[in-house]
């Protein structure tokens, strides 16, 4: 089956059968967060945004969602969204997604991505919430022995960023025991692409996609290469890139009564480095000059999903499969907002 032309994608997605229920969304005025609210607010959701802004942009929430400005510390103000909003179900975005900075101050990971976010879980146990649809990562893995990598592979996380969400989806497991919260804890690949209005604006930029097109933004004068001595055909780290677009349709879908348990979100397809800097050139027309550079600490070689749980159980199609159609989405989204949101 060949990959459908950009334009095409363009439009909502079809609706999974769920119907219109009230959700909140904490962190929606994030990255992977706002894009999701824009097709929550598109599949009929009434849709609240609860998000501190510490790296979330009030610009990127959808105005068909009702905004409320606060943080997961803040038990009080935490219940008082859940219960102004009714939420049904909660989806948790909110987290530091650091890796380099949780092996520097661990404590913002561990305080964010566990404690504060224990307020959400026992928020939602007193406001009568039925499921939390949780963002996690496939950084619980650590570095996998084989890929495509499965649901019940081991969880050895090799930073403390991996290990706050691993700590997460165990307390997961225990509201869920003792608490009946039903859950969905999707462990995301490799985030990347926009939304025509919607795309990654990172305070701090770290991420392979973004850094690469600063080059032909003309805002980098080249890109660096973190390895070049590792285990794959080209030297370089592979993988798995999911659009944006396709992890927000797995959070849809994760609304579904029957949706529960742990899920990977990816293409099943690896990209290394070089390969990802040269679809940049190709979609963007541009010279990316290069720099090759040590090897970062804690990268695995190596990260692909097997999908295939999420595809089977939950009915999940991501429609992005071509690298290409999701370095251009990201690209008419950055040439649009060179300096991301004001
Ligand atoms: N890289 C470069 N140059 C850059 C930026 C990154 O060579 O300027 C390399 C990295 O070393 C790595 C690859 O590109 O080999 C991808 O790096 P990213 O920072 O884009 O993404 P990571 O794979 O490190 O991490 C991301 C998320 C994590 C998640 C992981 C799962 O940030 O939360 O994907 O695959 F756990």
């Amino acid at each position: 089956m060949g990959c459908p032309d950009i334009r095409e994608l363009s439009g909502p997605f079809p609706a999974p059968n769920v119907p219109p229920m009230n959700i909140l969304v904490a962190g929606g005025a994030g990255y992977i967060g706002s894009v999701f609210v824009e097709e929550a607010c598109e599949a009929g959701h009434t849709v609240t945004v609860f998000d501190s802004l510490i790296e979330g942009h009030r610009e990127a929430v959808d105005p068909r969602a009702t905004f409320i400005q606060g943080d997961l510390a803040d038990h009080a103000a935490t219940l008082a969204a859940l219960r102004a909003s009714k939420a049904e179900a909660v989806l948790h975005f909110a987290g530091f997604i650091m890796v380099g900075e949780s092996m520097q101050n661990p404590t913002k990971y561990f305080r964010n991505n566990v404690s504060n976010s224990i307020e959400l879980l026992d928020a939602c146990v007193q406001a009568g919430v039925k499921k939390m649809v949780f963002s996690s990562t496939a950084a619980v893995f650590g570095m996998p022995e084989r890929v495509p990598i499965e649901e019940d592979f081991p969880k050895l996380p090799v930073n403390a960023y991996g290990e706050s969400k691993l700590m997460f989806e165990a307390l997961l497991r225990w509201y869920k025991k003792i608490h009946g919260l039903d859950y969905v804890a999707f462990r995301y690949f490799n985030a990347a692409g926009a939304s025509a209005t919607r795309g990654e604006a990172h305070r701090i930029e770290t991420h392979l996609i973004p850094n690469v097109l600063k080059v032909p933004l003309g805002q980098k004068e080249n890109c660096a290469i973190f390895g070049t001595d590792y285990p794959t055909p080209d030297g370089t780290c592979i993988r798995d890139y999911i659009h944006v677009r396709d992890l927000a349709s797995a959070h849809l879908l994760a609304l579904k009564p029957e949706a529960s348990g742990h899920f990977n979100l990816g293409n099943g397809e690896g990209y290394s480095v070089r390969e990802v800097i040269e679809t940049c050139k190709a979609v963007t027309g541009k010279d990316i000059p290069v720099v090759e550079q040590p090897r970062r600490a804690g990268d695995p070689p190596r990260l692909i999903a097997s999908s295939a749980k999420a595809i089977n159980e939950l009915g999940w199609q991501p429609r992005f499969r071509a690298l290409a159609d999701i370095v251009s989405s990201a690209w008419q989204w950055h040439s649009a907002n060179p300096d991301g949101y004001q």
